[in-house]
């Protein structure tokens, strides 16, 4: 029986095989088993030989299926160690690379520059006191300029008489400036990042939700002139050497004299103008392109947010980004913004 079983022991070829012979041979109902169980009913003189007849069989049996097991199983490991090897070396394209919003990395790239001059970047809340969007901006309760930018309403629009505020979806990020003003003592040099809401129809060219920047600096002595040399130096920093811009009087309220920024087509540098040869599609042959409004604060915003006019003076601007996403890297239609199709966002890849 033993010889059968260690014969058993070393015929079995793998693991599955070997517990097989385990339960043949070792199990209750084996022949060694059963051996063991009868000797009890041999005559007195008989047991100790059987006993121990018996009992070295089923060690040997063990000790052999011990043996075969750790035999199998370091076969084993070394089988799946081949079989199931990962070649981490591999290229990796089972799960596609994402991607960052362009509308975020164009942000972050436009803070980047005021940050390295020192400038801190300030966030409001996107739903806005009324006061906050349009008053302290110096927007009379009854001018149009309030109609200028179409606004969704959250809470009560205010009456015509001026009384109350109302709560609004910031139309612009300059309500950003006045929570600067009164957070901090100047001199202030703010860059404001964030989403802004109007009530346009989404198409190619207008979408209800988009984003803006907005600058403020305030200090002794602020000149249109540092307003004209930070612009330039903005789009110097974004578009590359050589860059400039230039100012068109315009009308803001909450600035006083205002103008509307353009900066150089980056495609043509002008070279466009007056030649009908070379068109270019980006500035539509102007050389300029509009990139949104500047000027120096309007006095009574700086007496709104408790600064004094006497002592300081401030510019600020602000422009659209995704306009500025269109034109820096031709995107013809809004909408691919803010529809979230991976297709359109993978491209600008992971810049961080
Ligand atoms: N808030 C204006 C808008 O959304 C843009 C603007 C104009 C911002 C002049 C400014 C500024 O800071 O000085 O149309």
């Amino acid at each position: 029986m033993r010889d059968e079983a260690l014969a058993a022991v070393a015929a079995a070829g793998d693991l599955e095989a070997l517990r097989e012979v385990k339960v043949a041979h070792t199990g209750d109902r084996s022949p060694l088993a059963l051996a063991n169980r009868e000797i009890g009913a041999l005559p007195p003189h008989a047991k100790a030989d059987a006993g121990k007849r018996v009992g070295q069989a089923r060690g040997a049996v063990n000790k052999a299926l011990a043996a075969r097991q750790a035999e199998l199983e370091a076969e084993r490991d070394a089988r799946v160690l081949v079989e199931e090897a990962v070649d981490v070396t591999l290229p990796y394209d089972r799960v596609p690379a994402g991607a960052r919003h362009p509308i975020t990395t164009l942000s972050e790239r436009i803070e980047d520059v005021f940050v390295a001059m020192g400038y801190e970047v300030a966030e409001g809340p996107e739903v806005e006191a009324e006061w906050f969007n349009f008053d302290a901006l110096n927007f009379p309760p009854d001018h149009p300029a309030r109609e200028m930018q179409d606004t969704f309403f959250v809470q009560g629009a205010k009456g015509r008489d001026g009384a109350g505020s109302g709560v609004v979806l910031r139309t612009h990020t300059s309500p950003v400036q006045v929570r600067s003003m009164l957070e901090r003592k100047p001199p202030i040099y703010v860059i404001c990042p964030g989403r802004t809401y109007r009530t346009d129809e989404l198409d190619a060219t207008h979408t209800p939700v988009f984003s803006q920047v907005e600058l403020l600096a305030i200090d002794e002595g602020l000149t249109m002139a540092d307003l004209k040399g930070t612009l330039d130096h903005m789009v110097t920093a974004l578009f590359g050497e050589g860059m400039s811009t230039r100012l068109r009087p315009n009308f803001f309220p909450f600035t006083e004299p205002s103008a509307e920024m353009d900066m150089q087509c980056y495609v043509c540098r002008g070279a466009s103008v007056g030649n009908p040869d070379r068109p270019c599609r980006t500035c539509s042959s102007e050389g300029w392109i509009e990139l949104g409004g500047c000027g120096m604060v309007n006095p009574r915003v700086l007496i709104a947010c408790g600064v004094d006019p006497e002592k300081y003076s401030g510019f600020a601007f602000g422009f659209g980004i995704e306009r500025m996403l269109m034109f820096r890297h031709n995107v013809e239609d809004m909408r691919d913004m803010v529809e979230g199709d991976v297709r359109f966002t993978r491209p600008f890849g992971m810049e961080i």
